[in-house]
C-alpha cells in the first residue's frame, strides 16, 4: 500500500482527490459569497452558517487538502522534468491537450499567490482583526475591499486563473481515479468546463459588482 502512495500515479490519485476535496469547497464558499449580490443582511446571515461548529470541523481538513494538493503537485511536477530533461519535439502538442492543461503547475501556483493575498485580505480579518472585534461587520470588510479597483481586478484575474486550471483538473482527477472512458471522457470534458465557467463566472460577477457600483 505504501508503495502505491510514493507511485507516480499513487501521487496522481492523492491530487485527484484532494482536488475534488477542493472543489467541493468552492462549491460551498461560492455560494455564500454570491449572498453578497443580496445585500448585508443576507452576506452576514450567511457568514454566520459558517460559524457553525461542524464547518469549524471541515476548515482544517481544508487546509490539510490544500497543502498535500500543493506539497504533491511540487513532486510531480519536479519528477516529470527530471524524467525528461531534455523536451520531447512538441510540433502537434497543441493539437492534442489544451493550453490549461500545459500550464496546470503555473496555473495553480498563481491561484495559490492570489490564497496567500485572499487569506490575508479576509480570512485573517474575519478570525483575528477588525470583523472578530465586531468593529466591522462582514459585509462590510468584503465590500470596501472589492470596491478597491487594485483588489477588484485582482479577484477577476484570479477567477479566470481558477476556471482554466479546473477546466483540465477536474476531469484529469476523475481519469486518474478510473472513472473515465471512452464515452464518459467527452461527458466530464463539457462538466469541467461547466463547473470552470460557473467558477469563474461566479467569483468574478461578484467583484465586477462591487468595482462598478461601489461598496
Ligand atoms: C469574489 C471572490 C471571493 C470572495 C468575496 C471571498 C470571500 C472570503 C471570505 C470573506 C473569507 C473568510 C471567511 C471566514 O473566515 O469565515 C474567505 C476565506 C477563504 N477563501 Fe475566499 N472568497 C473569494 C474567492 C475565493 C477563491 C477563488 C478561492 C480559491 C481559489 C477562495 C478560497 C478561500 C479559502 C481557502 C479561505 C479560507 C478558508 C475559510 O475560511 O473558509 N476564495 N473567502
Amino acid at each position: 500500500m505504501s508503495n502505491f502512495f510514493t507511485s507516480s500515479i499513487g501521487k496522481k490519485f492523492i491530487m485527484s482527490i484532494t482536488g475534488l476535496f477542493l472543489i467541493l469547497f468552492l462549491c460551498v464558499h461560492l455560494t455564500v459569497n454570491l449572498l453578497l449580490l443580496f445585500g448585508a443582511d443576507a452576506f452576514n446571515a450567511g457568514c454566520e452558517f459558517m460559524e457553525l461548529p461542524v464547518i469549524k470541523v471541515i476548515e482544517p481538513i481544508l487546509a490539510l487538502g490544500f497543502i498535500i494538493h500543493i506539497i504533491w503537485a511540487s513532486v510531480l511536477t519536479l519528477q516529470n522534468q527530471k524524467a525528461r530533461p531534455t523536451k520531447y519535439a512538441l510540433r502537434n502538442q497543441s493539437k492534442n491537450c489544451t493550453w490549461a492543461s500545459r500550464n496546470m503547475y503555473i496555473l495553480g501556483a498563481l491561484v495559490l499567490a492570489f490564497l496567500v493575498l485572499h487569506i490575508c485580505n479576509f480570512w485573517l480579518d474575519f478570525k483575528f482583526g477588525d470583523v472578530a472585534n465586531e468593529t466591522v461587520t462582514q459585509y462590510e470588510l468584503v465590500s470596501q475591499k472589492l470596491a478597491q479597483p487594485v483588489y477588484g481586478i485582482i479577484y477577476i484575474i484570479a477567477a479566470i486563473l481558477l476556471g482554466l486550471h479546473l477546466s483540465h483538473g477536474f476531469w484529469s482527477a476523475f481519469q486518474t481515479i478510473g472513472f473515465s472512458n471512452q464515452i464518459w471522457r467527452k461527458r466530464l470534458e463539457y462538466v469541467a468546463y461547466f463547473f470552470a465557467f460557473v467558477f469563474a463566472i461566479g467569483f468574478s460577477v461578484i467583484a465586477l459588482r462591487f468595482l462598478i457600483f461601489g461598496a
